[in-house]
């Protein structure tokens, strides 16, 4: 079991650059299900959670070929509609193959992906719509078992009861190959969606936002496949940001796109950062003192819930009190008993961390819980006086490409041991 260790203290300063974003790679390659032609991906991103998407299409008959950062995506001739719990469980982002497979084959068997350590992950909102584009679906032995009557979903009017990034792509995929108009009412409005939508246009849908939430799907017979470059990851710019932040250090982020990054940047000047877009990116530089700013997660373009506990962090050594309330997630405060060990000052109550910023932290044996909390604690860590150990680290590995060296390379004296 990998571990990362780091000698806190030091102030970051370099250029970082920032990777393929990981929430837009993962939907973008299921749509390869959906047509029986070669595409392929530029700047797909090295982690754990790609491999396994990866290792679930390719389990399902599309081949790959990775060259560099690029993927060659193959369909064969047979797909199976079967997606097994050994790889579903491994990451949630595996119910995204149940629509293109309905979509596609008229039938699809995909494990339920289980809940994970931020919360119970239930996937009803997806199950509801296909059921409204005439798919039947039951669960039975930990599996949505589904079909659709003559194999042809239909399109539909639906309106999500709430705001769902997941459901949201299911869907559109779904509707791409549905007989007819779909509308998707109180539709996600995630750039890595935007992402997605482009390519299926490339592949010959016909996908567009009709207004602000609103999504638009005119189902076509088939569709062709692709070929293009994933857009950078905003939670990656996000959490080095907080890392030349929580330093008083200053990086250069650079592919970092500023209008991913509204809410959090408006946060981080707040809290002291002085931050201005260059020619190849985003400039950060981190305060003497960061201020104590109180903050609640929102569906985008608020404030993302994957920064809440990065931000946490930096209130732990912020100049006051503050308050952050997460609002999307159930249970993703795991990271404040790890921050807790660095001599934080945090208290849970329900869906808010009361902060008190205290000067400074120590470094601590500490363990990751799930992606975004690893990345609090690695901040953490690069502040904190003397070593931090950090265990677990695979959960880190699943989003974010060469951490330690991108880090290093600022002045981080961070080694994986
Ligand atoms: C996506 O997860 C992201 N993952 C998450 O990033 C991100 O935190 C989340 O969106 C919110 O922005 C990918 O894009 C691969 P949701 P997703 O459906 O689609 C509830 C990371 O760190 N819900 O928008 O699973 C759900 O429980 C990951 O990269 C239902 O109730 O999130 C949650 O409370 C972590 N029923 C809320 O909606 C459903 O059918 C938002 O979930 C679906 C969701």
């Amino acid at each position: 079991m990998d571990k990362i260790s780091i000698l806190g203290g030091k102030t970051l300063e370099g250029t970082i650059t920032i990777s393929g974003s990981k929430n837009a790679a993962l939907p973008i390659l299921v749509s390869s299900l959906l047509t029986r032609e070669i595409s392929n991906l530029d700047n797909v991103p090295n982690l754990l959670d790609i491999t396994t998407m990866k290792e679930l299409l390719i389990s399902l008959g599309i081949k790959i070929v990775a060259k560099e950062k690029s993927l060659f995506i193959e369909p064969s001739n047979n797909i199976s509609t079967h997606a097994d719990y050994e790889l579903v469980r491994k990451m949630r982002a595996s119910v995204l193959v149940l629509g293109p497979l309905l979509a596609r084959f008229g039938e699809a068997e995909v494990s339920l992906p289980g809940g994970c350590a931020i919360g119970s992950r239930p996937v009803d909102i997806h199950i509801n719509a296909l059921k409204k584009m005439g798919a039947k679906l039951e669960i039975k032995d930990g599996y949505i078992k589904a079909s659709v009557p003559n194999k042809k979903l239909v399109g539909a009017d639906i309106t999500f009861p709430k705001v769902s990034v997941g459901a949201t792509e299911n869907i559109i995929m779904a509707a791409c190959l549905a007989k007819g108009k779909t509308i998707i009412r109180n539709a996600a409005l995630e750039p890595e969606i935007d992402d997605l939508i482009t390519v299926l246009n490339k592949m010959g849908a016909n996908v567009y936002r009709s207004d602000s939430n609103k999504i638009e799907v005119e189902g076509v017979i088939s569709l062709k496949g692709f070929s293009h470059s994933v857009m950078p990851d905003r939670i990656e710019a996000g959490t080095y940001a907080m890392a030349a932040v929580i330093t008083a250090g200053r990086i250069e982020l650079l592919k970092a796109e500023e209008k991913y990054l509204k809410n959090v940047i408006k946060y981080l000047n707040r809290v002291g950062a002085k931050i201005e877009s260059t020619n190849n990116g985003i400039n950060i530089e981190g305060p003497k003192v960061i201020k104590n700013i109180d903050m609640k997660t929102e569906v985008y373009p608020g404030f993302p819930t994957d920064l809440q506990a990065q931000a946490m962090a930096l209130m732990s050594v912020a100049e006051g009190s503050s308050v952050i309330e997460e609002s999307i997630f159930e249970n993703r405060f795991m990271h404040i008993a790890e921050l807790v060990r660095f001599g934080a000052n945090i208290k849970n109550e329900g869906v808010k961390a009361h902060i008190v910023g205290c000067k400074a932290l120590n470094g601590a044996q500490v363990m990751a819980t799930d992606l975004r909390a690893s990345s609090s604690l690695i901040l953490a860590g690069l502040r904190a006086e003397g070593e931090t150990i950090i265990n677990r680290v695979y959960h880190l590995d699943r989003g974010y490409e060469n951490l330690e060296k991108k880090l290093s390379m600022c002045g981080a004296n961070i080694r994986r041991i």
